[in-house]
């Protein structure tokens, strides 16, 4: 792997990422770290923080500085404390509010309970809701004019799904919606914000809950024009761009990854294309 270039997209940009020990948060704080921002890796696991740091270390060894925090995106306190603890490396520049769970009991109208919409709703809406608004904070505090904020959506808040996971899809509906306000409000601040919409990935927040039924997998597969499920590097270069002033008239996007999958109707026969290692595996 390349070492940090001493131009990289990112130079000198304070960014956080929240869901960073595994999947997306991870391979994001790679391709961070690997263009030089310094990084700010939050989870709420500490297991999977420790490892995730060990990883980025080892991929990007001349990285400028990677750290972790514990944090609960659905405590407010703690994405208090969070963005806070990038004031003494001279404030927030970039945060990815990528953290996000879809729960096993999740089900259509009638099966879900109520306690797992809840819990949904507070992690995927409310855990966004409270890394923007501690960014904005932070951004004017510091006197900054120009910030990125990128939320993570999904494509099941753009296509329906006959497989229901309702609250899940309401919560990223949620995060499409109060990312396209919130770039309109903050728009004269320089304050971007952007929803990433991935499509269904080779991550285990998937496909722990696929498993090897495979007529369960084949059910979705069959909707990429490519013939694979994506990979979390594949949402991480997106991110990339997104975070860099590459990006600066993006603003307010579905920034949509999915291979084409939610433009598709007949997909295509055949053996699928290869896909990109990850760098975190
Ligand atoms: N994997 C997919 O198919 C897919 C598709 C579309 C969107 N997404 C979204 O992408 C994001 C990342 O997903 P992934 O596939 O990388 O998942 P993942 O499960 O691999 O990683 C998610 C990380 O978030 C952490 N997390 C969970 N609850 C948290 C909380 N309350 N506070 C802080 N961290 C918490 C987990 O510990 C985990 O490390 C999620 O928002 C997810 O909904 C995933």
């Amino acid at each position: 792997m390349a070492a940090t270039s001493p131009r990289g997209r990112l130079q000198g940009k304070n960014a956080i990422v929240t869901g960073a020990g595994g999947g997306i948060g991870l391979e994001t704080s790679i391709l961070f770290a690997r263009e030089g921002a310094n990084v700010l890796m939050a989870d709420v696991s500490a297991p999977a923080l420790e490892k995730a740091l060990a990883k980025v270390k080892e991929v990007v060894p001349t990285a400028p500085r990677v750290e972790t925090i514990q944090c609960d995106v659905s405590k407010e306190a703690q994405v208090q404390a969070m963005v806070e603890a990038q004031d003494g490396w001279g404030g927030t520049d970039v945060i990815f509010n990528n953290a996000g769970i879809m729960h096993a009991d999740d089900d259509d109208a009638v099966g879900t309970p109520e306690k797992i919409w809840d819990l949904t709703q507070n992690i995927n809406v409310k855990g966004v809701w409270f890394g923007s608004k501690h960014a904005v904070l932070s951004l004017r505090r510091h006197k900054k004019t120009r910030g990125s904020i990128i939320n993570t959506a999904s494509v099941v808040a753009l296509v329906g799904s006959a497989t229901p996971q309702l609250a899940y899809t309401a919560s990223k509906g949620a995060v499409l919606a109060l990312t396209r306000e919130l770039s309109i409000v903050h728009a004269r601040e320089g304050f971007r914000f952007n929803a990433l919409c991935p499509a269904p990935l080779n991550t285990p927040l998937l496909q722990d809950w696929l498993g090897d039924d495979q007529p369960k997998r084949f059910r979705r597969e069959v909707h990429f024009p490519t013939g694979r499920f994506g990979e979390a590097i594949e949402q991480a270069h997106a991110v990339v761009f997104l975070a860099s002033d590459e990006s600066s008239f993006v603003n307010g996007a579905d920034f949509v990854v999915d291979g084409g999958m939610s433009k598709a109707y007949v997909t295509p026969e055949g053996p699928p294309t290869a896909a990109p290692q990850n760098l975190g595996r």
